[in-house]
């Protein structure tokens, strides 16, 4: 037993002999000294520390955290589905020898529950996080009666395993807590599935929502992110006792955890000691190729990809339609019907595995053996090696319909599958392709060989003057025309905002029943003082928005559509709920409507603070904005857009990001507004609101601007802009710099290239910065303004930028609209043919042409 004193004066001393109980903090628990409601136990080193709390709910569990961070962070959770509901409570030995809970009265509320074959035991909490029951005098102290690392809560620590132990056959698995003020068993897990080639799985109830892959002697084969990480090490075992995985760190004072969030997302954060704060170093899922099954049987993702649904050479959509729309659920099917005999294999490469439940293992073949087991076996559809580490060893075979691959860009990711097609298959390339691209290649081919280069230059002559008489129009009239040919692509589009039917995972289909609240109208004439003027809080390209007040005294912003829409009503409400649906502390919330036929009002969440642009560029509000802050907010919208970009259901690509959409409530967190319009307001969205919002100058990127193309990296584009005026609060449109021609993204990549990229911040921040943090988001707001959309990062990466300084970031190249239009179009006209195959969702406007 260790004693440790936080007061060595001598009467504390004595009085501790008095009464060991109430000074002492050990690390074991006997029966003659068990844990009361205000005591705790801390592990030798203090590490982790054991004891009663109240997670928000008035309730008490007993729980595990980290004795260093002052957070509370809990690892694990005793009693998680049988709080106590009294206010006092004790952990002891009980009479059996096991470590009950009791109550006040004294009922046993929860116990490690074991034949315990002596009662001579003790409880103690290790360094390592586990909490362990065993023997007072065992020879072996690690000969343990029942441990806390073998009943998981929702957390994986370093030398936890999650998986299956074939002696006692109970498979260990996290399972999210109900919400952060509940430790109760929520609907997330991530349980490791044993069938066949086993695999873990991100399931709500028994429904998978994502998989790691198998394991590939290396790391999960859909996992490829776990290649670079040099501060851990993962671990999976196969043997006659057990298959788990699990991970150590190699530095044992750094701490690391995965947890299964309550919102169903999986997570892994490291401790960083310097920013004191936990940093996302790992998340899943990551993007739409993580949600399972999203390209049906037969089927490849990819992410890189538009449409991200691919069918594999020698298949094709089985339903067309559906995947024009961009709904590959369906799937695949072959082109061509197989004949056993005569089949070969096509190559594959960085996929991650299909679904391996059923599937078929060999550790002792060899690929060869593998090949030929799988061809002489008729209904094997594909075969690969179960382990890539040494040039690649063992045999797994899938006689059954391939479910959820995916293909990564490059070796990062995946590895090799060869597929099974039909012999009359097997001369096409063997490359995935997708049923337009195969088109476009073609033509790219026969453009190749059979034109010369005097046709090529033509082309690009013919279009180059196109483009000028395309960029005259555009400037003329609005951005609005496009709008019927994106619509006819599966988009709708309005004010800013380009929505696009993801796939519903079918967990989400269970919470549909959520009703938006409908207002009514005298409800809101009252709150507003019939819409006067002193509660008007500003226009936009909907119509005006005002506040208002409750009789609740709750303050609302309304927002009152002007009345041109050409939606039905009961269109319309759908349309609401379905947004009202998107939930996410950095978006704005609307907390019901009216719909009424002559009226049409949005009512949302009320924010103090008004946007972000009142602050950033007034000289003196924007003295508030202290470094910390603007960080905060600069994470806080990019944290929203992920979400509307990847984990929303509806897929939203918001096209008007700007400070003034970005509003600030009480506690300075931001939240962007004005998403999702174009459903609320319907398609049919009349010309004249448009123009004043789609593409505003200086939020614009080149290929949205120029070409009219829009995808979730012109929304990149708009955040970099953001970025670099939140650091340098000052704006991109109408910043000029010392008589210089150049904008805030010229200005910001001269002093980079200089090495003064510091010099940007604004003025009024002297103190209580971190340099460090400032040049990375810098940094990362011109890696989002690079001119090429293939060069700016995806959201989920720009996370991981701005949460990590473990990440190395790349070195931006040269910002679009850095020098002034002019310039710019006669740079980038010859670009043409690039702009058709940008990744994302790209829409090519062809109109005129
Ligand atoms: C625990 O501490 C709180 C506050 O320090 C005190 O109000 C409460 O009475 C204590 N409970 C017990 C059982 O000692
Ligand atoms: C203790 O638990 C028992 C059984 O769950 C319950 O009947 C009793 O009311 C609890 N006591 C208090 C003080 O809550
Ligand atoms: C203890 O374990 C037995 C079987 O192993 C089970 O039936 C019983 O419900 C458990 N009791 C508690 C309190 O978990
Ligand atoms: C992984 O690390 C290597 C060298 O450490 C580096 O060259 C490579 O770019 C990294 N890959 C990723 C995806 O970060
Ligand atoms: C795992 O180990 C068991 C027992 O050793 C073996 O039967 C099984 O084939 C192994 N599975 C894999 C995928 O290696
Ligand atoms: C381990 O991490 C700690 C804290 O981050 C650091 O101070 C220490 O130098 C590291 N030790 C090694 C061997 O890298
Ligand atoms: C695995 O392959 C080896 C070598 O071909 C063979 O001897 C063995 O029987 C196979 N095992 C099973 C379970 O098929
Ligand atoms: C695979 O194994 C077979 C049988 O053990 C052997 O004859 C063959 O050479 C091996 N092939 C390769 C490529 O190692
Ligand atoms: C083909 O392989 C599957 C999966 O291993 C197996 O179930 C089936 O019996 C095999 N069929 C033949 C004809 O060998
Ligand atoms: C995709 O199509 C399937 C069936 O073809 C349908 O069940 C599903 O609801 C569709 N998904 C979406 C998001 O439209």
């Amino acid at each position: 037993m260790k004693i440790i004193c936080n007061h060595t004066t001598i009467i504390v001393f004595i009085s501790s002999i008095f009464f060991p109980c109430l000074l002492l903090a050990t690390d074991t628990i006997t029966p003659t000294t068990p844990l009361t409601i205000n005591q705790t136990l801390v592990s030798e080193g203090e590490v982790f520390e054991l004891g009663f709390f109240d997670p928000g709910n008035n309730n008490l569990y007993i729980g595990i955290w980290y004795k260093q961070i002052e957070r509370r962070t809990y690892v694990w959770v005793a009693n998680r589905d049988s709080p106590i509901n009294s206010l006092s409570g004790k952990l002891t030995i009980g009479e059996n020898g096991n470590i009950i809970l009791v109550n006040q009265t004294e009922n046993v509320i929860w116990s490690s529950n074991q034949s315990v074959p002596a009662v001579n035991t003790v409880a103690q909490l290790l360094d390592s996080g586990n909490f362990v029951l065993r023997m007072e005098n065992d020879e072996n102290p690690e000969n343990y009666i029942w441990q806390s690392f073998e009943n998981p809560t929702d957390t994986l620590l370093p030398g936890m395993k999650l998986g299956w132990n074939r002696k006692t056959g109970v498979n260990q698995f996290l399972q999210s807590w109900k919400m952060n003020t509940d430790p109760g068993s929520g609907d997330y897990s991530f349980k490791m599935n044993i069938d066949g080639f086993p695999e873990v799985f991100l399931l709500t109830g028994t429904t998978p929502l994502y998989r790691s892959g198998p394991w590939n002697g290396r790391r999960f084969s859909g996992v490829p992110e776990m290649k670079n990480v040099s501060l851990i090490e993962f671990e999976f075992q196969n043997n006659s006792d057990e298959i788990f995985y699990s991970f150590e760190m190699l530095n044992n004072s750094v701490y690391s955890r995965l947890i299964m969030g309550s919102s169903g997302l999986l997570q892994r954060f490291t401790w960083v000691e310097s920013s004191h704060t936990w940093s996302e170093y790992w998340f899943a899922p990551r993007d739409q190729c993580d949600g399972y099954m999203k390209c049906g049987p037969f089927g490849v993702c990819d992410a890189n990809a538009s449409p991200v649904c691919k069918c594999m050479a020698g298949f094709r959509p089985k339903n067309q339609l559906a995947w024009d729309l961009r709904n590959g659920s369906d799937g695949c099917v072959r082109s061509s019907q197989l004949d056993c005999g005569s089949d070969g294999f096509s190559q594959l490469k960085n996929m991650k595995l299909p679904e391996s439940s059923k599937a078929f293992v060999n550790q002792s073949m060899n690929l060869s053996q593998c090949a030929s087991i799988c061809k002489s076996n008729c209904s094997c559809s594909a075969y690969a090696n179960t382990d890539i580490t040494e040039g690649g060893s063992g045999c797994v075979i899938w006689a059954v319909d391939l479910l959820d691959m995916r293909q990564y860009a490059d070796s990062e990711g995946g590895q090799d599958i060869y597929v099974r097609l039909a012999a009359s298959d097997l001369d096409q390339s063997p490359t995935i392709r997708t049923s337009k691209d195969g088109s476009s290649k073609n033509v790219a081919k026969i453009l190749g060989i059979t034109a010369g280069t005097f046709v090529v230059i033509t082309v690009l002559v013919v279009l180059f003057y196109l483009r000028r008489k395309k960029m005259k129009r555009l400037r003329n009239s609005s951005i609005n025309r496009k709008g019927q040919h994106e619509r006819s692509q599966d988009f709708l589009i309005s004010e800013g905002i380009v929505v696009q039917t993801k796939k519903d995972y079918s967990g989400e289909t269970t919470n549909d029943e959520l009703d938006l609240p409908l207002f009514d109208f005298m409800t809101l004439v009252v709150a507003t003082n019939s819409f006067s003027d002193e509660n008007k809080l500003g226009q936009g390209g909907f119509g005006c928005v005002y506040k208002g007040i409750l009789t609740d005294g709750e303050i609302i912003a309304v927002k009152r559509l002007s009345r041109t829409s050409g939606q039905g009503i009961e269109e319309l409400k759908n349309e609401v709920r379905l947004i009202a649906k998107l939930q996410h502390r950095n978006l704005v919330r609307l907390l019901g409507c009216c719909i009424e036929i002559e009226e049409k009002l949005l009512v949302y969440e009320y924010m103090e603070h008004k946007s972000l642009n009142k602050f950033l560029f007034d000289k003196e509000r924007s003295a508030q904005l202290n470094w910390q802050k603007r960080f905060d907010i600069i994470a806080g919208i990019a944290r929203g857009l992920l979400y509307l970009h990847q984990d929303s259901r509806l897929r939203i690509i918001h096209r008007d990001l700007k400070a003034s959409n970005v509003l600030l409530d009480k506690e300075m967190t931001p939240k962007i507004s004005d998403f999702g319009m174009a459903r609320i307001f319907g398609g049919d969205q009349t010309e004249a609101e448009t123009k004043k919002v789609v593409g505003t100058h200086g939020y614009m990127s080149p290929e949205y601007a120029m070409d009219g193309l829009f995808s979730i990296k012109s929304d990149v584009f708009s955040f970099g802009v953001l970025v670099l005026e939140i650091v340098s609060g000052k704006k991109n449109r109408g910043f000029y710099y010392a008589n210089s021609q150049l904008n805030l993204l010229g200005h910001t990549w001269n002093l980079w290239t200089q090495g003064k990229a510091l010099k940007l911040l604004d003025d009024s921040i002297d103190v209580g910065f971190s340099e460090d943090e400032v040049l990375r988001c810098i940094q990362i707001g011109l890696l989002c303004v690079q001119e090429h959309a293939d060069d700016r990062p995806n959201m989920s990466k720009v996370l991981l930028m701005l949460s990590s300084d473990v990440v190395s970031l790349p070195q931006p190249k040269y910002p679009g609209f850095c020098l002034g239009k002019r310039h710019h179009e006669i740079e980038s006209s010859g670009k043409q043919d690039e702009s058709l195959t940008l990744n994302g969702v790209t829409v090519t406007i062809l109109d005129g042409r």
